[in-house]
């Protein structure tokens, strides 16, 4: 007997005669150039692990790829989050238990370092349309014990940082900018992590510009930067944080170092990252304005070609004056839940991810009083929001691959109907 599925592969075959080994399509990828590797190899050379020349180069390209003026390497976004909180904490003197506004739809670290900080996370609606903090929403979440707000740029996309600068510049709020799925974009042509306080970056696996693991924190205040490379390094006096730091001195100067370099001053962590995730990030960093150019070309494409599905599918929407960097391809359904998309899709080789639920986490449950029905938009999202890949190393045939199982998942239900 013919199955459906049989069916619908002669249908792509018949019509994608090119589509041969397109069936294994991932939502990230990893794809380390000759110049990674010949970096990597000139740390081992160098023998030098800890913080060194490349670590250095990397923050400093960073830095000024983003427009800021200090940069801070660390072991992951969410340990560059933890000390951005926890240097603000300390900077400005808050309390155990006072406020930190997070969106209601975002990765589960963005308010996971608000707790590990003491401090207790606020939950505020998104946009609909674009997935982000929404800034009609925000006022009603403040009260006399918010301190910061945790804007979430999400899937390469920046929030609507004006009206949300605003209302933190009236109550004196400071705002850290989580920006681990999006580098490079501007909105207003000014460009992400420098548009709050301090903006934190993801450099994991599948990120736009990928290490393995790391984070980077960006801030044009020196005194968060000196703050957050403390944290990084156990809350070290931060007279010597790198082996470098006594180099060339002598007298009275060695004799300072001696006596501080072995003294703590904030409860610091062990947040450091290798010579060697700098050697492939520089390298990264160079190719990364090219891999976000293909990005937003794939996923120009991929809302041309499925533009048709428009009473089924929200696909997604680039905020006016803004730019899109697209990490990924975030899709809603409109009139269904996302169960039986999801699982065509994966059958048929293309990977998918939920859409960051976070209001509905178990842990959270546990630990929050959440009323899922006082956020619609999230639990719209959490119900039928997912998201694909759109990467770089996306070839014409994944493309169209990609498309033509949509187009046939809703074509399947019109035959069935
Ligand atoms: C929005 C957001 N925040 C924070 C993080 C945490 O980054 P990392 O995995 O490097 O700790 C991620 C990672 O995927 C993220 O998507």
């Amino acid at each position: 007997m013919i199955s459906k599925k049989m069916i619908i592969g002669i249908f792509l075959i018949l019509e994608y005669p090119n589509l041969t080994n397109t069936f294994n399509i991932g939502v990230g990828t990893l794809n380390l150039s000759d110049k990674a590797k010949i970096n990597v190899n000139e740390a081992l050379n160098n023998n030098r692990l800890s913080y060194g020349p490349f670590l250095k180069k990397f923050e400093n390209l960073f830095s000024e790829m983003h427009h800021s003026k200090f940069c801070v390497a660390s072991n992951s976004g969410t340990s560059s989050l933890q000390v951005a909180l926890q240097a603000l904490k300390i900077y400005h003197d808050w309390n155990d238990g006072d406020e930190v506004i997070v969106p209601a739809t975002t990765f589960i670290a963005t308010s996971n370092i608000v707790i590990h900080n003491n401090m207790t996370p606020v939950f505020a609606e998104v946009e609909p349309n674009y997935y982000e903090l929404d800034p009609n929403l925000l006022e009603a979440k403040i009260t006399p014990k918010t301190r910061a707000i945790i804007v979430v740029h999400l899937f390469g996309q920046p929030c609507d940082m004006d009206p949300i600068i605003a209302i933190a510049d009236k109550y004196n709020l400071k705002i850290i900018e989580d920006s681990c799925e999006t580098m490079l974009a501007n909105y207003k042509n000014k460009i992400v992590g420098t548009l709050g306080d301090i903006g934190c970056f993801s450099t994991y696996i599948a990120h736009l510009a990928t290490t393995g693991v790391g984070g980077l924190a960006t801030t044009n205040n020196p005194d968060y930067a000196v703050l957050m490379r403390s944290l990084v390094n156990h809350g070290r006096d931060s007279i010597y944080i790198s082996i470098d730091d006594d180099n060339g001195l002598t007298g009275d100067k060695l004799k300072e170092v001696i006596e501080r370099r072995f003294s703590f001053i904030y409860p610091g962590h062990s947040f450091r990252i290798t010579e060697l995730e700098g050697a492939i990030g520089l390298a990264q960093l160079e190719e990364l304005p090219q891999a976000i150019y293909k990005r937003r070309q794939n996923a120009q494409y991929l809302t041309s070609q499925l533009s048709n599905l428009s009473n089924q599918l929200q696909l997604p929407a680039i905020r006016p004056e803004t730019e899109h960097s697209f990490m990924m391809y975030p899709i809603v359904l409109l009139n269904e839940p996302k169960t039986n998309l999801v699982n065509y899709l994966e059958n048929n080789g293309i990977e998918t991810r939920d859409m960051l639920p976070l209001i509905n986490q178990p842990v959270y449950k546990k630990l929050f009083n959440i009323n899922q029905a006082d956020y619609p938009v999230s639990s719209w999202i959490i119900k039928n929001g997912f998201y694909i890949g759109c990467h770089q190393d996306l070839t014409q045939d994944n493309l169209d691959y990609i498309i033509a199982n949509i187009q046939s998942y809703f074509n399947n239900q019109i035959n069935n109907s």
